[in-house]
Parts: C-alpha cells; structure tokens; sequence
C-alpha cells in the first residue's frame, strides 16, 4: 500500500508537513535568489564545455535527495550560473529585466496553479482577464469590450492574427452551394486558396509570420515580404506596389501585419498609410506591437503609435518592454464577431448553456485549453506601481537610446549602423584601416569573447550583408555611464583580437 502520509506531506495542500515544507523551501529559495542578485557579475557559468561540466548530467535516485538538498544542487548547477537579465550589460534580445510585482504574482500563480480554459478552474481570475482586456482595447482605441485573450506571447498572439484573417478573407471570398459563408474550420481550405491568400509584410516582420503561416498549411510561399526604407519600417511606395502586383496575379491580399517595434531595429511601421491601403484592397491589418505595444503606456512617445487603433487585431508582448516574467502576451480583436473562425464548444467546458448564461469561460477565445493565469502580473505590477512610473521606466529606454546613438556617432572605431527610433542600437566596432574582409568576424568574436568572460551579452545580427552588433537598450535601471563602460570594453577586446584574427591564429571562444 501507498504510503498516503508521505503522498500529502509532497503535495502541497493543507497537509501540516508540507506547509511547513512550502515556508521553509520558499524561505530559502528566495534567500538563495537574494544572494545571487547581490553578485554583481552578469553572468559566471563560463563556456559551454565549462557549465556541461558543472551540470554534469540528469541522474535521478530511487529515494530522492529530499528538498533541502536538491534545493542547493539547483541553486549550484541552475541559479548561480543563470544569466542576470536585470545587469545593464545583458542586452543582447528583446529580454527583459523583471517587475518585483511581476515575482510577486508568480507565487499566487505557481500557489493557486487556476487554469484560464474555463470559469469553475479560474473564477476570479476569469472576472479579472476580462478586466484587463478590456483595459488594454481602451488604450489601443478598440473601445471598450473583452473581445482579447493572454498568451503565452507574440508567437501564439500572431498566429492568431494570421488564422482569424486567413479565415476571414476565406470567408469573404468563397462561398458554399447555398450561398453562406464558407469555413475553413469546418470544410479546410477551398482547393485554390491554397495559392491565392498571402499575407504581405515587411522584410523585418518576426519570423514568426513565416513559421505561423506555414504551420497552418499555407507554406513560406504565403508570405509575400515587402522591402523596408532607410529607417527599417515597411516602404509604403513598395507595399503599395505588391498590393497592386498581387492583385495583378489574382491573389487575395489576406492580411497586412504592420509591425510596431521590430525586433532588431525597433521600427515602428506608419500604420495609418497601411490602413489606408489594406481598406484598398479589403484586408485585414494584424499589427505585432510585441515591443512597441509598451508605448501604450508611454507620456512622450504614444504619437509613435497613431493609426494602432484602426488595425483590426494586435499583439502585445508584456514579457518585453512591459518588464513581466516569462510569459506573458496578449492578443486583441478589435470585432468580437471575428471570433467565430475560431469557435468551439466542449461539453465540459464552455458549453452552450454556460454560453446563454454569459459564463465566462475564457477558452472560446484561446489557442491554448489550459492557459496560466499571467494577467494578474499586469494586474499587480498597474495597480501597485500606478501609470504614471510605468510609464516613466518605459519611456527610460527610449531616452537612453538617443544619448547612446549620440555618443556612438562621436566615438572612434565604432560605427552606427541604422538610426535609432525605439530602443535598439545597431552598430558595430570598425577601427580605424582594419581590413573590411575582417570586420563581420570581429565584431561576432567581440560579443562572443565578452559573454564567455561574463561580462556582457550583446547581440550578433545581420543588417544588410554587415555583421552587426546589437543592444536593446530597454533596461529602466541603465545608464549611459553603463553603456559607456560596455563599449569600452567592445574597443578594447576588438583591440585585443583584431591582429589574430586578420592574420589567421585567433581561436574563437565558441570553440
Ligand atoms: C516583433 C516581435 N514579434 C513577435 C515576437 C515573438 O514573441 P515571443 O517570443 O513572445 O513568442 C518577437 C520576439 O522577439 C518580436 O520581436
């Protein structure tokens, strides 16, 4: 017979062992996070051959270590070697550092463990989600409503986007015997859609566009790319011009996505002018505002994000520069009738009864079933901060930005590479007669040198065919004295490596 005793001291529940278990292991677990901050290294599990090292390999035992010692193992092979997102130098992604509210609510969500598919696994939180959506539409200029869903992020937040305009134009333009709308959710695809819908973006949409499109079917040849201006933003003239060539083909124009914030340069696309044009040509406009959906909140730059409120969907991202944990997105739909490509009903979910009695069971909005109750880290982190500081640590970044681009232009042996608009950088170090056939290798060899050392992460990217280096300058606690300090040490390891790799002895640290 099972030992049940030993069963309820594990499970956490009411058992007086495993509350007891819960303070003491939360106790120090929160201890040992306290003594990791305090180390001010960015990151010390050194290379890839040092931490396989230390982690060793997975071997499980038949009587358990017991949660005191598996704790230390973790906080030794996991904790201490995690990089540190909150240090001014880690700005290698879209990344970012976290909310104290944020780590606050994920202890009422890990401890309540609500499923979000339907009302009787997430009562409160159920009530609150909509609360929430129907805050995030009024920012965007949707109107009041909670025709939105959160999700696991910007992946899953434009796969919905793509679907729901994909299923709308089917619907628009074929038609059953009887004359009704056809369903892709019931019938597929009409035999020729399959190469008559594309969906038309620019050239520095997430890639996510692509691998969504071609998980429903549809293949990359769906996706028609359109190239970008100076700035990095869609070229209106351009998409004007595939539009027209498009139509020309006798294809159906889908779906434009806009982007707000890409994810490189941080462009903001003129979201006005597309709107313009996707009414030309019956489109839907998914806009993925993953980044810059962030100056939703913001008092200097929300200009930047005229026209979002004309856009038929849109994804926000709260795990970016909204400085939420992992994960944390939203989807918006501006017309809640748009859901109905999507509908299903499960008996023992949101059944139709439930549906009568206005029952808010949030899985008739979701891609997901069982769904993580992430709102309420937005909820806290409003409620708690209040706008006007969110605001503040969000417009920080963008402020940051123009004082580093500034400061680049004037340094020797470095190089801008785009001008700024949000808050990314793209440079790269160039000293003065280093050989250009050099370059690309020096500046990937700079950032690699400097995260195996720990000292910084910065980002390895392409614009055009130049190696680019990349910060996303998103951090509210950086300073230019920071990023000073770290392109200083971009000169100086580009100073250190620069002969060895033109003359051919460098080893590079990846290897
Ligand atoms: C513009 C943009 N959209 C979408 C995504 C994907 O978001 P997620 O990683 O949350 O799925 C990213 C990720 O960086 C992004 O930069």
């Amino acid at each position: 017979m099972a030992d049940i005793s030993k069963h309820r001291q594990s499970l956490f529940c009411r058992d007086p062992q495993s509350v007891a278990d819960y303070e003491t292991a939360m106790k120090d677990a929160v201890k040992a996070v306290s003594h990791w901050l305090k180390n001010e290294k960015m990151y010390t599990g050194g290379s890839i051959k040092e931490l396989r090292a230390t982690i060793g390999g997975f071997n499980p035992s038949k009587d358990g270590l017991g949660i005191k010692k598996s704790l230390d193992h973790l906080v030794e092979i996991f904790l201490n070697p995690s990089l540190k997102v909150h240090h001014p130098h880690s700005l290698a992604h879209l990344h970012c550092p976290t909310m104290v509210t944020s780590q606050i609510a994920e202890v009422l969500i890990n401890a309540t463990n609500q499923s979000m598919d339907s009302w009787d696994q997430s009562p409160a939180g159920s009530i609150m989600e909509e609360h929430l959506i129907d805050w995030l539409r009024q920012k965007v200029g949707y109107g009041k409503g909670t025709s939105g869903v959160f999700t696991s992020g910007g992946t899953q937040s434009n796969l919905m986007g793509v679907l729901l305009a994909r299923d709308w134009a089917v619907a628009n333009n074929w038609k059953n015997a009887d004359g009704s709308e056809w369903s892709v959710q019931r019938d597929g695809l009409p035999a020729d859609a399959l190469k008559k819908i594309k969906v038309v973006c620019s050239e520095n949409a997430h890639f996510s566009v692509q691998k969504n499109m071609a998980m429903m079917g549809m293949g990359f040849q769906s996706v028609v790319t359109v190239p970008t201006n100076a700035n990095a933003q869609m070229d209106i003239a351009e998409l004007e011009k595939t539009l027209n060539q498009l139509k020309a083909e006798d294809k159906i124009t889908a779906c434009i996505v806009a982007t707000a914030g890409t994810t490189d340069a941080g462009a903001i696309d003129d979201l006005k002018a597309i709107r313009k044009l996707a009414d030309r040509h019956k489109a839907w406009l998914h806009v993925d505002a993953a980044w810059g959906g962030a100056l939703l909140l913001s008092k200097d730059y929300r200009r930047l994000l005229d026209g979002i409120e004309l856009t038929d969907s849109v994804t926000l991202d709260f795990h970016k520069h909204f400085f939420q944990t992992i994960s944390c997105g939203a989807f918006l739909l501006k017309d809640p009738a748009n859901y109905r490509f999507i509908d299903y009903k499960a008996d023992y979910l949101n059944s139709e009864y439930d549906e009568q009695h206005g029952v808010p069971n949030l899985v008739s909005k979701s891609l997901q079933t069982t769904r993580r109750f992430d709102a309420l880290k937005l909820w806290f982190t409003l409620e708690a901060l209040g706008e006007d500081l969110y605001a503040s640590m969000i417009d920080h970044g963008v402020k940051l930005t123009k004082q580093v681009e500034a400061y680049i232009h004037a340094a020797e042996g470095l190089e801008m590479l785009v001008l700024t608009q949000f808050a990314a950088v793209l440079f790269r170090v160039n000293p003065k007669g280093y050989p250009a056939q050099w370059l690309d290798a020096l500046n990937q060899n700079v950032a690699d040198e400097l995260f195996a050392r720990g000292e910084a992460n910065i980002g390895v990217t392409k614009v055009g065919d130049k190696q680019s280096l990349k910060m996303t300058t998103l951090s509210p606690i950086a300073t230019l004295e920071d990023v000073k300090a770290l392109l200083d040490l971009v000169l100086a390891e580009a100073d250190r490596i620069k002969d060895a790799i033109a003359d051919g002895t460098y080893i590079p640290p990846i290897d």
